[in-house]
């Protein structure tokens, strides 16, 4: 008996998974011994590029949920509120659910897994983060029986090609951005993006299945790209790294600390050579060590094989019938400050000359006892630059004060570096 399919939401992403349940199924038949068919679309605005021949189509995508022809509804939808009773009710209805809807997962995630195991269905959402590349399965499946230490990795294609365009071409944040519109990999609303929202969502998912506790969004420290100058490009680049929007998840001895911001690199390090749209993650754990994981974080195919993957699971699973969900954990993490950690850090000063920055950061970093590691300047642009040793943050942050203080005309910039 096949397995029968419904999909909500028929944009990039579902036209995806139903091209490759349609006119590529040849390779998923001859591995199963229940194929899986498509049935239903829940389609709310027609449209004529999708062959829906032989397919029921609903307007309204709960009917997909109510449809006996459904086994496994697949939300493609995105948005929150919608697609929670979506798979609410499918739940409830008995089918099993795939998503790739990180800000759902991130928001409601716990909620869902829990209805999904009480209803004995499956809630699987291997789509939700990073495209193509299996972190999911990683930290479920493949590190399950170690403990992850820390997790991080440039989750969103968008501000990483945005930051690669930049330092490749030297152009302006605004400029690369426009690009990045043009060429469709950056929305006509960039916000969720480029300031880190989509990145946060998926950082929070990640540090849930990795340290088992429960998503918590709102505890992501998130700090956006929109700063970042075409002088910090060029003086990290001087310094011997690159800026990347890092995504971070770390366990220490008195909880996590979750953090999206632009950091500074060594041009060696791996997630580095990480560039354009594609996606990055670096995990530590107490055994495997240091694994990478890299691919296409994003794309209507290489997202829908992700789909795919989750719907082999589900028809792995013993005559359908047991769940296979992805569970969280119960306990919200327990936030640990960041200012615990000590960190290198990149500090830019712009001030009326080069000489004048350079001073003056000299001074204050002098009066700070912080130790310079690395140097750098950028004379057209009145500009000087270092990185320092790793240092305190109270330490650091009453250093940024004084010099904000003492030189208020001045353009102060501080990324963490490492
Ligand atoms: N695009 C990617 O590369 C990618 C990668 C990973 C994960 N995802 C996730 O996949 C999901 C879909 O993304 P997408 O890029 O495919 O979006 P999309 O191209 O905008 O497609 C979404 C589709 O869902 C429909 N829809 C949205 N809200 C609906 C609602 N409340 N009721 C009924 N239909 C609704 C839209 O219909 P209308 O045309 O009527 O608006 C549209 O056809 C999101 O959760 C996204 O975060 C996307």
């Amino acid at each position: 008996m096949p397995l029968r399919v419904g999909i909500c939401g028929v944009g990039t992403v579902g036209q995806g998974v139903l091209y490759l349940l349609t006119k590529k199924a040849g390779s998923l038949d001859q591995k199963q011994d229940c194929s899986p068919v498509v049935t239903c679309l829940g389609m709310r605005t027609p449209r004529p590029q999708v062959d829906t021949t032989g397919l029921i189509v609903f307007a309204d995508v709960l009917q997909v949920a109510e449809s006996p022809a459904v086994d496994v509804l697949i939300e493609t939808m995105g948005g929150v509120d919608d697609a929670k009773t979506l798979i609410t009710t499918a739940l409830a209805r008995g089918k099993h659910v795939i998503t790739a809807n990180k800000a759902l997962i991130a928001t409601h995630g716990q909620a869902l897994c829990q209805q999904a195991q009480q209803a004995g269905r499956s809630l699987k959402f291997e789509a939700a983060v990073g495209g193509a590349v299996p972190i999911i399965k990683v930290l479920t499946e493949t590190l399950a029986n170690d403990k992850v230490t820390s997790i991080r990795g440039i989750m969103n294609g968008t501000a990483n090609y945005i930051l690669s365009a930049m330092a490749r071409h030297g152009t302006s944040f605004a400029s690369a951005l426009a690009t990045a519109q043009e060429l469709k990999y950056a929305e006509a609303d960039p916000a969720f993006d480029i300031d880190g929202t989509d990145s946060a969502h998926k950082l929070c998912i990640l540090a849930a299945l990795a340290f088992g506790t429960a998503p918590a969004f709102d505890q992501v420290t998130t700090e956006g790209i929109r700063k970042i100058s075409p002088t910090d490009i060029l003086l990290a680049k001087k310094l011997g790294g690159c800026i990347k929007h890092l995504a971070s998840a770390q366990r220490h001895s008195n909880g996590y600390t979750l953090q999206v911001q632009p950091r500074l690199l060594p041009k060696e390090h791996l997630l580095a050579g990480v560039n354009d749209a594609m996606n990055g993650f670096e995990v530590v754990s107490e055994i495997a060590g240091n694994t990478f994981y890299y691919g296409a974080g994003a794309g209507a195919l290489p997202t829908a094989l992700s789909i795919l993957a989750d719907l082999t699971s589900i028809l792995n699973l013993s005559g359908n019938k047991a769940a296979g969900g992805t569970a969280f954990g119960d306990s919200r993490p327990q936030r640990s400050t960041p200012n615990t950690a000590s960190d290198g850090h990149y500090i830019r000063l712009t001030a009326q000359s080069t000489r004048q920055a350079t001073d003056r950061l000299q001074h204050i970093l002098d009066t700070h006892s912080i130790q310079p590691k690395a140097h750098a300047t950028a004379s057209s642009d009145n500009a000087t630059a270092v990185i320092t040793e790793n240092t305190e943050e109270q330490t650091l942050q009453k250093a940024l004060a004084e010099v904000a203080r003492t030189l208020p005309t001045a353009e102060l910039r501080h990324i963490r570096f490492g």
